[in-house]
């Protein structure tokens, strides 16, 4: 059976139907599926029974896999290019470290200078109710703000911070994990609007999960030119929720798409996913303090 593509939404994505990640694909299907992905931002993969070998194996087939060494204390212990999301508990019982994972929206190691280009997340368990993960299309976000706003952000840098990208989450419950990431991590600065370098348009590149605050003015001035930006980049029109099923399998593009993982999972039941990771294209430089 040969691939096809069919839209998930107005605002972003396409499923992909057809493929079998459990046999070796061709590369003529590879150039397809990755045309699906450039075009619709996000693809969606379903009913693929796979081990973590076949998932890298994928993967591999659009570029250069992380080691997740910016994350290393939340790898497979058997496979660096496998991060795992889990609410599972630890084994001794305490709680998963990643279980709030990305719950704010970003896009991928933007807050470091070398930011992913794809992630592969696939879905080894799903509470019953729940547990859905929501993209936006930063193309469009890009696209239909006005001319002047346009102009104001084009020339601007943003400070993206891992430490503040976890706040709310990791921080509290391992302060340990948490200190040894943010170690590895210091700040950075992104252009707040990028050239996708395969399709060359715009996109918008900031997020509130991540981005703190404009190179060059305080907080206070930044939060006046982001805050309507965060909020109209995830306008519900530019947005998919995707309501994840066993197996499923999403590979999004993070130079043009955020997203975010919702808390929408029912107390006392669990989602685990694995994720591996696209390296990107060079990006940003380190952020000076007196900018
Ligand atoms: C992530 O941010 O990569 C994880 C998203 C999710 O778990 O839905």
């Amino acid at each position: 059976m040969g691939i096809t593509v069919k839209r998930l939404s107005y605002g972003i994505g396409a499923e992909v139907l057809g493929a079998d990640l459990t046999r070796p694909m061709s590369d003529e299907a590879i150039a397809q599926i990755r045309k699906a992905w450039i075009d619709n931002g996000i693809v969606l993969i379903r009913d693929q029974d796979i081990t973590p070998e076949q998932h890298i194996a994928f993967s591999r087939r659009f570029g250069v896999l992380d080691d997740h060494s910016a994350l290393f204390k939340y790898r497979h212990p058997e496979h660096a290019e496998i991060f795992i999301v889990t609410t599972r508990p630890n084994a001794d019982g305490s709680p998963s470290n990643t279980r709030e994972t990305g719950v704010n929206w970003h896009s991928d190691m933007s807050y470091t200078l070398r930011p992913a280009m794809g992630s592969l997340l696939y879905c080894l368990e799903i509470p019953e109710v729940g547990g859905d993960t929501q993209f936006a299309n930063m193309y469009l976000a890009y696209d239909t703000l006005s001319n002047g706003f346009k102009r104001l952000i084009e020339p601007l840098q943003a400070v993206h911070t891992y430490a503040w990208a976890i706040h709310d989450t990791e921080k509290g419950r391992n302060p340990e994990f948490a200190k040894a990431h943010i170690a590895v991590n210091p700040p950075v600065t992104q252009p707040m609007v990028r050239v996708h370098p395969e399709t060359g348009r715009k996109t918008l590149y900031v997020s509130e999960g991540v981005t703190t605050h404009i190179a060059g003015m305080t907080h206070a001035e930044s939060q006046a030119i982001l805050q309507p930006l965060f909020a109209h980049a995830v306008r519900p029109e530019f947005t998919y929720r995707h309501h994840w099923r066993l197996h499923d399998l999403i590979m999004w593009d993070n130079r043009c798409a955020m997203h975010k993982a919702l808390r929408d999972r029912l107390p006392g039941t669990h989602r685990h996913m694995h994720r591996t990771t696209i390296l990107g294209e060079p990006s940003g430089a380190l952020y000076q303090e007196a900018q």
